[in-house]
C-alpha cells in the first residue's frame, strides 16, 4: 500500500514516485492490472458512509442486486496525468462529477456529490502513483468510477442501497496502434432508442454494443459506426467513442443528438479546434450518404483519445476519408492540442487542469 499523502497531488509541486518495476509502459494497451488501492463507499438510508481505500478487488454484493439483474449501474472514464514538470494532472473531473450525476437522475440512483466524486478520484490516484505511467511514455492512469444498486430485493424497482467506488488501471491507447487510422462499419444495431438511456453512461448501452462490435471485428473493423435510430441516415457515435469530422472547407462537426453519450473530450474539441486551431465548430448532422463532404474523420473520447478513422463502410460502400494508414493533418494537430493539454505541455483553459 501507498504511504503518499493525497494531499501532495492537489499542489503543483512535482511528486515523485518509483514506478512500477514489472510494467513495460512502452506497450501497454487497454487491458485490466490489478493496481493497489481503490476506493468504496456506501449509501444507506438515504446518505454515504465515509469511503475507504481497500486492497480488495472484489465487490461482495447481494444476490438480488438490482445491478445484476435490471442494469441499475452507472460508470465514468477519466484519466490521470503525468505532467511534463512533474506534476499529476486530472482532466476536467468536474465534468465526469457533473456526468455521472445525470446518469444516477436517469436510473434513479442518489447523486454522489462532485467535492466526494473528485476527492475518491484524487485518493486512488495518490494511492496508486507506481501505476501512473511516467511522462513521454503516452500512457496514463485510467480511473474508472461507478455507482451501482445493492442489497436484497426482486421486483423492478429502485435498490435499497448502493456502492459508489473507484479504481484504475494504467493504460496506453484503447485503439491498436494510438494515433494511427480505423476502419470502422456502420451497424445495422441501433445503440439507442430516441428517449432512451443513450445519454447516460449505463452498462446496458455498452452491453448492447458486445455484438455488434463482435460483427464489426470479425469482418475486419476496429468497431461499429452507429446511426439515428429515427431515420438511420446520420451518424450519432462510435459506440466505444463519439465521431468527429472535418469538411473540407475546415470547419470542425460533431453530431447533434440527445441519444449520444456527452463524451467530454468531444465536448473539449469543440472548444480547442475553435479557440486554438481558428476553426469553425458544429454539432450538427452528419450524413451518412454525404461522406464526401469530409476530409478527415475520427473517434474521440477518454479511452479512445482522439483515433483517427481511416474509412468508413456502409452497406457495399467504403469511403475513405485522409487515408487508411496515414494521419490527417487537421486530426494531428487536435490530437497535439488535447494531450499538449493533458500532459501539461500546453496552455490548458481556465478550470481544466486539477
Ligand atoms: C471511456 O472512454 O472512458 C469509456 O468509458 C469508453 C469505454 C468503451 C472504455
Amino acid at each position: 500500500p501507498s504511504t503518499i499523502d493525497p494531499s501532495t497531488i492537489d499542489g503543483t509541486a512535482p511528486v515523485a514516485n518509483p514506478a512500477h518495476p514489472e510494467i513495460d509502459w512502452n506497450t501497454l494497451g487497454f487491458s485490466y492490472i490489478r493496481t493497489d488501492l481503490r476506493y468504496v463507499a456506501h449509501w444507506k438510508e438515504g446518505a454515504w458512509g465515509e469511503g475507504k481505500l481497500t486492497e480488495d478487488n472484489v465487490l461482495h454484493i447481494a444476490e438480488g442486486s438490482t445491478a445484476l439483474h435490471y442494469g441499475q449501474q452507472c460508470f465514468e472514464g477519466m484519466k490521470a496525468y503525468r505532467a511534463k514538470d512533474g506534476t499529476v494532472n486530472l482532466f476536467r473531473p468536474d465534468m465526469n462529477a457533473a456526468r455521472m450525476e445525470r446518469s444516477c437522475d436517469r436510473l434513479l440512483m442518489p447523486h454522489v456529490p462532485p467535492e466526494m466524486f473528485i476527492d475518491a478520484c484524487k485518493q486512488v490516484v495518490a494511492a496508486n502513483l507506481r501505476f501512473l505511467p511516467p511522462y513521454g511514455t503516452g500512457g496514463s492512469l485510467y480511473l474508472r468510477p461507478f455507482v451501482i444498486g445493492v442489497g436484497d430485493n426482486i421486483g423492478v424497482r429502485t435498490a435499497p442501497e448502493f456502492i459508489f467506488a473507484v479504481f484504475c488501471v494504467p493504460v496506453g491507447p484503447y485503439f491498436k496502434g494510438g494515433l494511427s487510422p480505423v476502419n470502422f462499419i456502420v451497424s445495422d444495431y441501433d445503440r439507442a432508442a430516441p428517449n432512451g438511456t443513450g445519454a447516460a453512461k449505463v452498462g446496458g448501452n455498452y452491453a448492447a454494443s458486445l455484438l455488434p462490435n463482435q460483427e464489426a471485428h470479425a469482418r475486419g473493423f476496429g468497431d461499429c459506426v452507429y446511426l439515428d435510430p429515427e431515420t438511420h441516415t446520420k451518424i450519432e457515435e462510435v459506440g466505444s467513442a463519439n465521431f468527429f469530422a472535418i469538411t473540407h472547407e475546415g470547419r470542425f462537426v460533431t453530431p447533434k443528438s440527445p441519444s449520444i453519450l456527452a463524451s467530454i473530450t468531444r465536448q473539449s474539441l469543440l472548444v480547442l479546434a475553435r479557440d486554438r486551431l481558428g476553426m469553425d465548430v458544429e454539432e450538427g448532422d452528419v450524413f451518412i450518404d454525404n461522406l464526401s463532404a469530409y476530409k478527415e474523420a475520427g473517434a474521440c473520447g477518454t479511452a479512445a483519445v482522439i483515433t483517427p478513422i481511416g474509412g468508413i463502410q456502409y452497406k457495399d460502400d467504403f469511403h475513405v476519408f485522409h487515408s487508411e494508414t496515414e494521419v490527417g493533418p487537421v486530426v494531428r494537430r487536435l490530437y497535439d492540442e488535447l494531450t499538449g493539454v493533458q500532459f501539461g505541455e500546453r496552455e490548458a483553459p481556465e478550470g481544466w487542469i486539477v
